[in-house]
């Protein structure tokens, strides 16, 4: 059997000529040939890793014997680690062992944009021998789609649509946020949150609001469990208040033992939703409003508990 020994091709060679078996079992077979430590071409030397989770490095070294392994950053030529130390003042960067394997592997938490370049692993041989990394970092783009600010009627419902892509997770989930509050959907029908992956590097989140009142206005971001958040402002017109406020009236005519206050009440609460009467202390009115609910809201307002949970 013909065998090229042209240094470069010298581990390929050897493992080509080779009768089948394990890359194990040929190294074993030709640690003649290698009187000291050498590299492992089989481990990968491009690794691409998501901003924010955790890369790991390999370096298979075989024959290692004795002799130390360092990494090295290459873009300040810093030294990282040598065996199990870390030589730099960011506890981000750990070295490990595995020996089953023959790889010292390089630990990058929480890894960042800056991180992104190469790494060198150097053994501590005579001369010195390397083994170069490269280290790739995926930032995720995330957006609101449309305009930054959004303009509805009150009552027409709203679906805010916050597009993930260039994303190698999925992330675990995506919060919305109304002014810095949690946007929670127990209740299906006034808001709805949802979460798809369309693509394999592509998630969508929607946050629907499903009949929007003035108090609904604000700023609004999509939180993904791994990433930065987006966010847009949300201004609710009061251009359905009237319409609404007829409503809420008709309620108070179909009671008229009520009076004229709990009437009042009642049509600010069943229709304007409590925003027009600016004047009367909250405490009182909720109280009418809660009276008024007893008397007359369970047949005429039947939405109107859920908002009274959602205050
Ligand atoms: C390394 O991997 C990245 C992402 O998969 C790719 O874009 C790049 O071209 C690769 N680089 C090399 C040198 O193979
Ligand atoms: C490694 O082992 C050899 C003998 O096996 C010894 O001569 C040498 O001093 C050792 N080197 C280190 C750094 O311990
Ligand atoms: C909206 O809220 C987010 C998160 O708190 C914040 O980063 C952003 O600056 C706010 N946007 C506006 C226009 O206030």
């Amino acid at each position: 059997m013909h065998c090229n020994l042209r240094p470069a091709l010298l581990l390929r060679a050897l493992l080509s000529c080779g009768e089948a078996g394990g890359g194990a079992r040929l190294a074993k077979r030709y640690v003649g040939l290698y009187t000291g430590p050498y590299f492992d071409p089989s481990a990968p030397n491009n690794i691409t890793t998501q901003l924010g989770t955790h890369a790991y490095l390999p370096c298979k070294v075989r024959q290692l014997s004795n002799k130390s392994v360092s990494w090295i950053r290459r873009r300040d030529a810093h030294i990282l680690t040598v065996d199990r130390f870390t030589f730099i003042a960011d506890e981000r960067f750990q070295a490990f062992l595995v020996e089953a394997t023959d790889t010292w592997t390089l630990q990058v938490k929480y890894v960042q944009a800056r991180d992104a370049g190469v790494y060198e692993c150097q053994v501590g041989t005579e001369p010195k021998m390397s083994h170069f990394v490269q280290l790739n970092v995926v930032v995720p783009k995330i957006e609101i789609v449309g305009e930054s600010d959004i303009y509805v009627k009150a009552g027409t419902t709203v679906s805010l649509k916050c597009v993930i892509t260039q994303a190698l997770e999925e992330p675990a989930y995506i919060f919305w946020y109304h002014n810095d509050e949690r946007v929670l959907n127990y209740d299906k029908s006034l808001v709805e949150i949802r979460m798809e992956r369309v693509a394999p590097d592509t998630t969508v989140g929607n946050l629907i609001i499903y009949s929007p009142r003035r108090e609904d206005s604000g700023n609004y971001s999509c939180s993904p469990s791994n990433l930065d958040s987006a966010s847009v402002v949300l201004h609710v017109l009061s251009g359905e208040q009237p319409a609404a406020m007829q409503h809420g009236n008709s309620a108070a005519r179909a009671a008229p033992t009520l009076g004229a206050l709990l009437g009042a009440a009642a049509g600010a609460a069943c229709g304007a939703r409590l925003l027009s009467v600016h004047a009367a202390p909250r405490a009182l009115l909720r109280l009418l409003v809660l009276v008024a609910f007893a008397l007359v809201f369970p047949v005429l307002c039947h939405d109107e508990d859920v908002l009274v949970e959602r205050k």
